[in-house]
């Protein structure tokens, strides 16, 4: 049967963990994308392993039913769709389809084209962009590092 839509960008990979015991969640990275596999009363799911409040990893957390508590701050979310459920998380958090494994044991995870094929063009890695942050970088550390640093900070901008 061919694949339509979104099947038909997706790359399918093999997750490489296995599926935690029910109610736990294990941490696993594939293209340099943090991921985390939960197991939800049997059923697998995979969120990217940031939580949409500040960006921490959510391995520890609690999962009842299909809602994933963050261990850090106690936010909610919906396995299903990464929707928020509960405060602090007000951001939907990015979810992955899994399946079994069309060949042998095991699960496979759906990543879009543009995951795999290299890495996130959005952001810039040059740049007037990136300079400005380089130069703020500079700066906060000078704040950040005491009179000495900044003292030297101010040597480097000159
Ligand atoms: S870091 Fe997850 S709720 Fe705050």
């Amino acid at each position: 049967m061919a694949e339509t839509g979104t099947e038909a960008r997706l790359r399918w990979l093999e997750i490489p963990i296995e599926l935690p015991e029910s109610g736990r969640s294990e941490t696993f990275e594939l293209d340099g994308i943090p991921l985390l596999l939960c197991n939800a009363d049997g059923r697998p799911f995979v969120v990217r392993d940031e939580c949409p409040h500040v960006q921490t990893s959510m391995q520890g957390g609690t999962i009842q039913g299909t809602i994933l508590e963050c261990p850090l701050h106690g936010g909610q979310l919906d396995l299903r769709d990464g929707t928020p459920v509960a405060m602090p998380i007000r951001r939907p958090a990015t979810c992955y389809p899994v399946r079994e494994r069309s060949e042998g044991a095991g699960l496979e995870i759906g990543l879009p084209a543009r995951a795999v094929e290299g890495p996130d063009r959005r952001r810039p890695t040059t740049g007037p962009a990136v300079a400005e942050g380089e130069r703020q970088g500079r700066r906060h550390r000078a704040f950040e590092s005491g009179p000495e640093k900044a003292e030297d900070a101010r040597e480097e901008r000159k």
